[in-house]
């Protein structure tokens, strides 16, 4: 309930409108009722200053660059030996588990990681060089196909067996298209093995060679898995949300959050940004070139990886991403000639008028196309982690939508601002 009202003036009428106030003391006005009871909409374009829902998942605050993940930040699980199942866990269920809950969870997992062999020769017949994106959506929404009993998820016991069938096979449908972008052999899922060293088993193992996970590599994976785990109401997640809210299926929820992540403005940036580094390694473009082009606004170019909707600061995501590189090619003993690059275009963008001016600072997939790189997942692949990542979040927001008795469909208005009413005119009289 709300004590505070926002007074709205327009013509001789003034409109009162309840204000509520976020846990972090965000403010917001309803103006839900505005269109009912006084036949106003709002006009919110990319619906860049619209609250879509209260939400206990994740909190940003976007002017001080901090992100927390039910209420921790962010900081705190790069300092610790982080898992990405304990964070999935805690984003999904709303507390960190308990160490019998993780093994149960883990449990779950490993018995779901075997794809049905139906959604596996579905993935065989698609064409060789096949994005794997578009594999993965495919993949997911397939699953229903076959487990017809993730349709509907009546209660908390069906509820944990989808999310786990989902978070434990998105990472086998995953290396699956990699496989088939390579003309590999699948490698199927090893029950001995942690979710990250599985996944780069699944990836990299040939029938008669095993792959070797580095415990160095297992770990960034799962930072990085962690760092993208969710992000409040980003592109895909309100995707999923808007899906999920007209009853559609956790699968296909989650399916159309990967094909709005597929987007050069979301999650396929990380894929550009490596792109346009190797074009200035190339020497086809120098960092100064890279900066005019993305500030000429006749020129669609992009700073790829630099500027975000809500953070007008540094992302805290970028930060760890960048002191993890440095950590993994030390321990590595490597080096990549593309984070030379990257740090010597933050450095020139930090400076520069028009970035400092629009406040636009390295976002999350900056730097984690080069720590992608460092763990050997090829290019074609990034886009993929992300989703890999994201899902426990995905998941998390369909849950809590889910389970809100006074959730509606999600259906926004416009101003309509086309022809007014005309007639029809018979082909030959045109
Ligand atoms: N390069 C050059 N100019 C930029 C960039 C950039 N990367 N990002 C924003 N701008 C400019 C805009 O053109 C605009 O200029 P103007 O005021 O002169 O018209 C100004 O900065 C403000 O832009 P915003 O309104 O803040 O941008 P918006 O919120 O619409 O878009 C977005 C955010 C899509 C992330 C944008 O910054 C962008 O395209 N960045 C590059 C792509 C990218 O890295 N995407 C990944 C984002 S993080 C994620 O999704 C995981």
């Amino acid at each position: 309930m709300s004590e505070e009202k926002a007074i709205l003036t327009i013509g001789d009428k003034q409109i009162e409108l309840p204000v509520y106030t976020g846990t972090e003391g965000e403010r917001a006005v309803d103006i839900s009722k505005l269109y009912e009871e006084h036949g106003l909409m709002t006009f919110d374009p990319s619906l860049a200053n619209t609250g879509l829902c209260r939400s206990t998942i994740t909190f940003i605050d976007g002017e001080q660059g901090i992100l927390r993940y039910r209420g921790i930040p962010l900081e705190e699980f790069a300092n610790s030996k982080p898992n990405f199942i304990e964070v999935a866990w805690l984003l999904i269920f709303g507390t960190l588990p308990k160490e019998q809950e993780i093994l149960d969870f883990r449990q779950m997992l490993t018995e779901r990681a075997l794809l049905h062999e139906g959604i596996r020769q579905h993935i065989e017949l698609m064409p060789q060089g096949a994005p794997p994106m578009a594999i993965l959506s495919a993949g997911i929404n397939k699953m229903v196909c076959y487990y017809k009993r993730f349709l509907t998820l009546d209660d908390d016991d069906q509820f944990a067996d989808a999310a786990a069938q989902l978070i434990s096979q998105i990472r086998t449908i995953a290396a699956h298209s990699y496989r088939r972008s390579q003309g590999l052999p699948v490698m199927y899922p090893d029950p001995a093995m942690r979710y990250c060293a599985n996944f780069l088993h699944m990836m990299f193992s040939l029938p008669y060679r095993q792959y070797e996970v580095a415990p160095e590599i297992e770990d960034a994976m799962n930072l990085l898995l962690i760092l993208h785990a969710d992000h409040e109401q980003n592109c895909s997640t309100a995707t999923v949300r808007v899906v999920g809210s007209a009853q559609a299926n956790l699968f296909a929820s989650c399916a159309s959050g990967v094909s709005a992540l597929w987007g050069p403005l979301h999650g396929g940036a990380n894929v550009k940004v490596m792109e346009m580094l190797e074009s200035i390694y190339q020497g086809g473009l120098s960092p100064e070139e890279c900066l005019e082009a993305a500030k000429d606004k006749a020129n669609p170019f992009k700073l790829f990886g630099f500027g975000h909707r809500v953070y007008k600061n540094y992302d805290p995501r970028a930060k760890i991403l960048k002191d993890s590189c440095d950590r993994v090619f030390a321990i590595l003993k490597q080096k990549d000639p593309l984070l030379d690059v990257a740090r010597k275009l933050e450095e020139l963008a930090l400076k520069d008028q028009y970035f400092i001016d629009r406040k636009l600072y390295p976002n999350v997939d900056f730097y984690s196309g080069i720590l992608l790189r460092a763990i050997g997942i090829p290019t074609n692949m990034f886009t993929v982690l992300f989703a890999i990542g994201r899902l426990p979040g995905w998941i998390a927001h369909w849950k809590e939508q889910h389970d809100n008795p006074t959730r509606r469909i999600i259906r926004p208005r416009q101003l309509y601002v086309g022809n007014n009413q005309s007639h029809y005119v018979p082909v030959e009289e045109r």
